[in-house]
């Protein structure tokens, strides 16, 4: 007998939302639904090439707003009806992969469900060695990891005495780039939405400043710590955009970069106000650069075998925050990140 189950949950896009996602499922509003639907028990049931992969845990990315919208962008918008797409790290239980057998533990795009039928050759790629955290594949080992090294280091080129300033700084992605930063030699200034996350930021990740946006005080503060006491800014790893972003404009270097990840702070926002301090970067030479992580993935294996190591010798810290509710609880986890509840990388437990 299968230990598989007949069928399983998975969740699935109901209606697009036009500002902040509607959690829960009750209300005719609600941007997702469950359903249950059958799972492959055998492998006579794949197609060559597949395996099954009992999901463990997935991933839950400010992106997947975007991933929401009907626009174009650098992946097609998910489908009403279709599965949620999310990051998922997991268990093979079938295969028709030669490279694959059961047992092995992959990371790959399983969507928000109990069980992904997924291309073998793709998750070969991202097979987790025996022994090692699955979490951390959806963190430093992840995209994360991939976005905050490649950003930081390709995207802003720093070097040693630079003054970064790094927003989103608690986060998944921001305290990876507040880390490599300082690996690095350069000044940081962390931007973060609490007084627990910048005594993190300081204490145990080493940034030289860490400013809450949130106190009444964060720009005047901002403003002086940056000019006066750095003597102004030569990178921005910016997570947030906005008002923040629009402020640190008239506080760059010439010759300034701005590696543009993220605009957490306006994905809700159906008419986000814009970038009024535009003009300074004209008089400063700013390059401002927006990338998306997936362009490196030929060089994935290069980052993932030093960002490895860092973790290993202990000079990388992660913090994992685990959704309260599972599979079931993803929309309104998803809502969470956007209120900054989680500190280090968000994930739902869902096997
Ligand atoms: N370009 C790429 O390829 C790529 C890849 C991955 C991620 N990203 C981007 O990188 C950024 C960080 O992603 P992540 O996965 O690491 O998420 P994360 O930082 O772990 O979580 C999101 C954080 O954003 C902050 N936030 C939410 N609303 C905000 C607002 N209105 N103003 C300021 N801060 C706000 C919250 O922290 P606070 O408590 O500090 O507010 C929250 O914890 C996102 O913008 C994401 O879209 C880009």
């Amino acid at each position: 007998m299968s230990s598989i189950p007949e069928n399983q949950s998975r969740i699935v896009l109901r209606k697009r939302p036009t500002t902040g996602i509607v959690a829960g499922y009750e209300s005719e509003d609600a941007t997702f639904a469950k359903e249950v639907a059958k799972v492959p028990r055998s492998e006579s049931e794949l197609k060559e090439g597949d395996v099954l992969v009992k999901v463990e845990y997935v991933s839950l990315d400010p992106a997947m707003r975007g991933w929401l919208r009907d626009a174009r962008s650098y992946l097609p918008p998910v489908q009403i009806g279709e599965v949620m797409r999310a990051g998922g790290v997991g268990t093979v239980v079938l295969s028709r992969f030669e490279g694959l057998s059961k047992g092995d533990k992959v990371s790959g795009i399983t969507g928000w469900q109990e069980y992904a039928t997924l291309p073998g050759k793709a998750c070969e790629k991202r097979k987790i060695p025996p022994g090692c955290s699955l979490l951390d594949y959806l963190g430093p080992l992840g995209s994360s990891g991939q976005t905050a090294y490649w950003g930081i280091f390709d995207v802003g080129r720093i070097k040693s005495g630079d003054v970064v300033v790094v927003t989103g700084a608690a986060g998944s992605v921001g305290s990876m780039v507040v880390q490599l930063a300082k690996m690095k030699g350069c000044k940081v200034i962390a931007i973060a939405g609490s007084e627990e996350k910048c005594k993190w930021l300081k204490e145990s990740l080493k940034a030289d400043e860490a400013l809450d946006y949130k106190a009444p005080d964060f720009f005047s503060t901002y403003r002086e710590i940056a000019t006066k006491k750095y003597g102004y800014i030569d990178v921005i790893f910016e997570n947030v955009g906005g008002e923040v972003l629009d402020r640190s404009l008239l506080m760059l270097k010439p010759g300034a970069r701005i590696a543009f990840c993220g605009a957490i702070s306006d994905y809700n926002n159906p008419k986000p106000k814009g970038l009024t301090n535009y003009q300074a970067m004209i008089a400063m030479r700013v390059k401002l650069q927006g990338f998306i992580v997936f362009d490196y993935q030929k060089r994935y294996p290069e980052a993932e075998k030093e960002i490895a190591e860092w973790l290993r010798d202990g000079r990388l810290e992660r913090k994992f925050h685990i959704a309260q509710g599972g599979l079931e609880g993803c929309p309104q986890a998803l809502n969470d990140l956007f209120e900054g509840k989680n500190i280090g990388k968000m994930v739902a437990k869902v096997n």
